[in-house]
């Protein structure tokens, strides 16, 4: 694939069920990181109708003062409602951003005696724990996938996922609709790398406005296609297979808007294994030398996370 014409309609969209899929992966993985996937209960138009119901009755439908009650964890770890501008990135004042999103957190392995009554008795609490369970089933069959790519031992990434419990998280993303002018430039959530092993992205509605990074350097834009799964590798994952797999830059922008920004809803399950699970990319590949020090997947999140969500941070950039 020359990468000088990668855009769109040369991301691969793979059906699980092909016995070309582990190989449509890898090619799809070792270039671009990201691919559509077909074939998945999670990758219908009756599935994504649901959440984007779901993920508007909580975002529109609760009050500014319950989604903050919902706002609960510990630091380094991501749970419940976050506001818009929770998240930021950047080093310096002049790349610092706050991203203009809100988002509700499920992370596995949370009992559902650790919500509010609030949740519960609404009934949204029952309906995004079958969606993180459905989102858990796809990326155990994308794993399965990915280790016949690069030959591993039969389970070795899905079963070290262990995604009843675990790191994984469940995420709704609510991006409000905004006037241009209320924000400096066009980016409405800037350029990053997940940091999990790899995320499973449902476009709930047809705002666009999502872009990924080709290998050399081009933003370009990613429409919803109906009745697919975009699925892309992050840090985890790139720095297991020693690199061989590449964690795809992404970020959401505004564009062929002039000036009413439309709001734009997300569903996304970030896939990562339990904080005792050693990456190591001498597991996999043996005989290669680490690119990367062998880390556990706990200290590696809470690292990354504390950059995003750190209360230093903002005071450390002015
Ligand atoms: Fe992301």
């Amino acid at each position: 694939m020359p990468d000088s014409t990668i855009t769109q309609s040369d991301i691969i969209t793979i059906d699980v069920t092909s016995p070309f899929a582990s190989q449509q992966l890898l090619e799809a993985y070792t270039t671009t990181g990201i691919a559509y996937f077909t074939g998945l209960p999670i990758a219908t138009e009756a599935f994504q109708a649901r959440v984007l119901e779901t993920a508007q009755r909580f975002f529109l439908g609760f009050t500014a003062e319950q989604k903050a009650a919902l706002r609960f964890g510990v630091p380094g770890y991501i749970r419940g409602y976050s506001g818009p501008g929770s998240e930021q990135y950047g080093d310096t004042a002049d790349t610092y951003q706050e991203h203009y999103v809100e988002s509700l957190d499920i992370v596995s392995g949370m009992t559902i005696r650790q919500w509010p009554d609030l949740l519960i008795d609404s009934g949204l609490m029952d309906e995004l724990e079958q969606y993180r369970r459905v989102a858990a089933q796809a990326a155990t069959i994308i794993l399965t996938l990915t280790e016949k790519a690069l030959k591993l031992t039969p389970g070795f990434l899905a079963t070290k996922h262990a995604l009843s419990r675990g790191n994984s998280t469940f995420r709704l993303n609510h991006y409000p609709a905004m006037m241009q002018n209320q924000r400096k430039g066009s980016i409405r959530f800037g350029e990053h790398t997940d940091f999990d092993t790899i995320s499973l992205l449902l476009l709930l509605d047809d705002a666009g406005g999502l872009q990924f990074q080709n290998p050399r350097g081009e933003w370009c834009s990613l429409k919803r296609k109906p009745n697919t799964l975009l699925v892309h590798v992050a840090d985890m994952l790139a720095r297991w297979s020693n690199e061989r797999l590449v964690a795809t830059p992404h970020r959401v922008y505004a564009e062929d808007q002039d000036d009413l920004w439309p709001e734009r809803y997300t569903m996304i399950f970030f896939a990562a294994p339990p904080s005792n699970t050693w990456v190591d990319s001498k597991d996999l590949f043996p005989d290669e030398p680490n690119k990367y020090p062998p880390v556990s997947a706990g200290d590696y999140l809470k690292q990354r996370l504390e950059q995003i969500y750190g209360s230093s941070y903002r005071e450390k950039i002015g």
